[in-house]
């Protein structure tokens, strides 16, 4: 018996499929585990009208690491009429297992590394002088404050009068809103905490480090989000200088970034944002190295050492009834290799990169998003390769 206990939550769709043919390529890798199975998804909303039951946040108390393939979420009222009819009077509402994830377990470091693989067809390219046609690489690690911001969940539609009166204490809100109705105003807010803004910072800077990246880039909008942006932009100066002198520290704004990162994407080491600009800026640097069938995340809290690794696509509801699987596993299987690093198994993940790296240059086997077609049910029939056939060949060069 393996001595390490993994958590594996399939969840939903094509998630349960991505996470399997990662296990047969962990193996194969080498890898020893035990794995113990964690309930999560829209399965358990409509049969216990909870996605995240209790036993699941027990195991991976227990086991602190996660592998987790996708969930299915839909809309208020489709989650209601889905619920199993015993439970649609008890007043439950359905809330994102991924965020009651991270806020139970504090996950508010959240990587999202995108590296360019020689030799995919999806890798972005660009005219460069002359018209000579550049494939600059890719080689960015995005970290994203993953627990506040504004994705914290604090918002209000018709506030509460005290808070609608704390606002009116605001000038700028007197001034702009002091006219409208309170009842048509809407607030989401967007909290940064000291604590949590070092966290993310150090952690951005520590990679740089551990990895030789040159810079850091705080992207955020201090010149307009003063407070917020402002006081992280302030505290990755103060700790650049204190404990990163060799790391160079840039400023980029998130509206000019995303423009810049189909300029000049190469420049890029490290990333760190808020949770919403570090969730926007890292879809956009995944675009550049081949999509959602490449992108991989990791999110973990350092101080307990829970971790959860997933890749960012969805359950892709509808893929998940082909009768053969045609989705990329290459996101979910990176999101493995970032799990074997967390664990200081990176012998083994590096084994695992190499051998998708060999496969995606060789170019003979190519799921439909590499082979540029459309996600239709007969692509494997055309030439795509299956979901396991990716597998197949990951394995075959392990
Ligand atoms: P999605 O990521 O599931 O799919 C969007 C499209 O991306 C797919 O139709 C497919 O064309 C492509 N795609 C996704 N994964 C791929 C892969 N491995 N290989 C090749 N192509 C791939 O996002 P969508 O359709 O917006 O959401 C579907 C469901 O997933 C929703 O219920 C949504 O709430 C949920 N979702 C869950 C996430 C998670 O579990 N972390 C993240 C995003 C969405
Ligand atoms: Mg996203």
């Amino acid at each position: 018996m393996a001595n390490r206990t993994i958590v594996k939550m399939p969840g939903d769709g094509i998630g349960k499929v991505v996470l399997e043919e990662t296990l047969r390529v962990l193996d194969s890798a080498g890898f020893e585990a035990d794995y113990v199975e964690g309930d999560i998804g829209w399965e358990f909303w409509k049969t216990e009208g909870n996605p995240l039951p209790q036993r699941t946040l027990d195991l991976l108390e227990e086991h602190k690491i996660a592998l987790f393939g996708a969930i299915t979420s839909k809309p208020k009222d489709e989650a209601f009429d889905e619920l199993s009819s015993d439970l649609q009077e008890k007043g439950l509402v359905y809330s994102s297992p991924i965020v009651g994830l991270r806020q139970h377990f504090g996950l508010d470091i959240c990587l999202r590394p995108c590296r360019t693989y020689t030799g995919n067809p999806l890798n972005f390219i660009r005219r460069g002088v002359g018209d000579v046609i550049d494939e600059p690489e890719v080689d960015v690690a995005i970290f994203r404050q993953n627990t506040e911001g504004l994705y914290g969940g604090v918002e209000w539609s018709d506030p509460p009068p005290q808070v609608y009166d704390a606002l009116m204490t605001h000038p700028k809100f007197q001034q702009n809103f002091g006219d409208s109705p309170k009842e048509e105003i809407s607030v989401s807010t967007r909290i940064f905490t000291k604590n949590a803004t070092e966290r993310i910072l150090r952690a951005a800077f520590e990679h740089a480090k551990k990895y030789s990246y040159k810079s850091v880039t705080v992207c955020e909008k201090p010149n307009v989000i003063r407070e917020t942006s402002g006081m992280m932009y302030k505290m990755a100066q103060e700790i650049q200088k204190a404990d990163f002198s060799d790391i160079a520290l840039w400023n980029t704004n998130i509206d000019a970034q995303m423009m810049w990162l189909t300029k000049n994407p190469e420049n890029y080491g490290v990333i760190v944002a808020g949770n919403m600009f570090g969730d926007i800026v890292s879809d956009g640097f995944a675009g550049l190295i081949g999509g959602l069938g490449f992108a991989c995340s990791a999110q973990y809290n350092p101080e307990t050492g829970v971790g959860v690794f997933e890749p960012t696509h969805g359950s892709a509801p509808k893929y998940a009834d082909y009768p053969v699987s045609i989705v990329n596993p290459i996101a979910m299987v990176e999101s493995a290799c970032m799990m074997l690093d967390f664990i200081d198994e990176q012998d083994i993940a590096s084994k695992i990169r190499k051998a998708v790296a060999d496969v995606v240059a060789e170019g003979k086997i190519r799921t439909y998003d590499m082979a540029k077609m459309r996600g239709k049910a007969d692509v494997v029939e055309n030439g795509a390769a299956s979901t396991s056939q990716m597998a197949n060949a990951i394995i075959e060069k392990l």
